[in-house]
């Protein structure tokens, strides 16, 4: 790291569902990383209510915010800590100002920068944390509950968005399909463990492929479980979610593996959290090496929303251009930007 850059930073995240704080040293080491899980509040509601969550925030956290800078060594004096970065978009305008509110709080009492981070670009940044020598140009598909895109990277901070859902995010359908079959919420992980007994061909549902470019889009394959299994209502609960996943996997695999070819990528990496899914993760690996070239995976902890992605990300930012201004506002639509 060139000179004296700040080399601590203090992550924030609280764009959904996570409220989660971690120190982060010169971009890669995590110090201590922090993250409360709002699962069992939404799990009756069966998804994310907005303003619950917003609530859940703010009192979790002061506590999480505590037990972080602890890990590192420091506490609420902020010793150590030469930034604060935070998560402004895109999210739940609610659950955002929270972390958006108390890092302005600490920069300002701190006396050190803030930086304001793209949560997508922070998913991309898990995987530096744990492989900060990825070969470039890199295929990332970043796959989570807001967000299915495939993103040609040619280098840090340089993004070209190849192509997106055009209805429901991949960790969306998942939501959905495991609500509808019972499987609770998140839906992501219930599937992917009851899928692990199921007969992943026991029923041929649709992959769709829209158009020749590189979108995606799963409503179709949605309502095609909820028909199969109105018409069969007897079928096996493992059936139906391991050809769910199966028909998803097969879709993001294609997808990532032709946008890999096309723009000549070196590696194909995921992020987000669908990237934890157990199949995408070994068919992304199979399909990368028949193909000769890398696949990043990074670890499930890193995929799902976390506060070291936004550490990281921040670290990079302030390195690449200049702090956020103290009237930094929170922005549910962020789009990713190139530096
Ligand atoms: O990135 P993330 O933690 O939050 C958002 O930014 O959306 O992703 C959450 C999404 C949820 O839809 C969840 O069901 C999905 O990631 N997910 C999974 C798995 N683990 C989490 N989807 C499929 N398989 C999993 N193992
Ligand atoms: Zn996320």
């Amino acid at each position: 790291m060139a000179g004296d850059l700040p080399a601590r930073v203090l992550g924030i995240e609280t764009s959904c569902d996570e409220t989660a704080a971690a120190v982060v040293d010169g971009g890669s080491v995590i110090v201590s990383s922090v993250v409360s899980s709002q699962i069992a509040l939404h799990e009756r509601y069966g998804g994310v209510v907005p303003e619950l969550a917003g609530r859940a925030h703010v009192e979790l956290l002061t506590p999480v915010l505590a037990e972080a800078l602890e890990g590192a060594g420091t506490d609420s004096s902020g010793r150590g800590i030469d930034a604060v970065a935070v998560t402004h978009g895109p999210g739940l305008i609610g659950s955002l100002l929270v972390g958006v509110a108390e890092a302005k709080a600490l920069s300002l009492a701190w006396g050190v920068p803030l930086i304001g981070v793209n949560h997508l670009e922070a998913h991309l940044f898990a995987s530096l944390l744990e492989q900060p020598d990825l070969g470039w140009p890199l295929a990332v598909l970043l796959v989570s509950g807001g967000h299915t895109l495939l993103i040609e990277v040619s280098e840090p901070g340089s993004y070209r968005l190849l192509g997106q859902t055009v209805d429901d995010a991949a960790g969306e359908a998942f939501d959905k399909v495991a609500r509808f079959l019972g499987l609770g919420y998140p839906g992501g992980p219930a599937i992917d463990r009851v899928a692990d007994e199921g007969d992943p061909n026991a029923f041929a549902f649709p992959r769709s492929l829209p158009g020749d470019d590189y979108d995606f889009s799963f409503s179709g394959l949605k309502t095609s479980v909820v028909n199969t299994v109105r018409k069969h209502p007897d079928a096996s609960t493992a059936d139906v979610a391991a050809s769910f996943r199966l028909a998803v996997v097969d879709v993001l695999v294609a997808r990532a593996l032709k946008a890999a070819a096309d723009v000549g990528a070196k590696a194909v990496c995921l992020a987000g959290g669908v990237a934890a899914n157990s199949l995408l993760r070994r068919r992304i690996e199979e399909a990368c090496a028949d193909e000769g070239i890398g696949a990043f995976l990074p670890s499930r902890a890193l995929c799902t929303d976390n506060a070291a992605m936004v550490a990281a990300a921040g670290w990079w930012r302030l390195h690449h251009g200049s702090p956020s201004p103290l009237t930094l506002g929170a922005d549910p639509n962020l789009r990713l930007a190139t530096v």
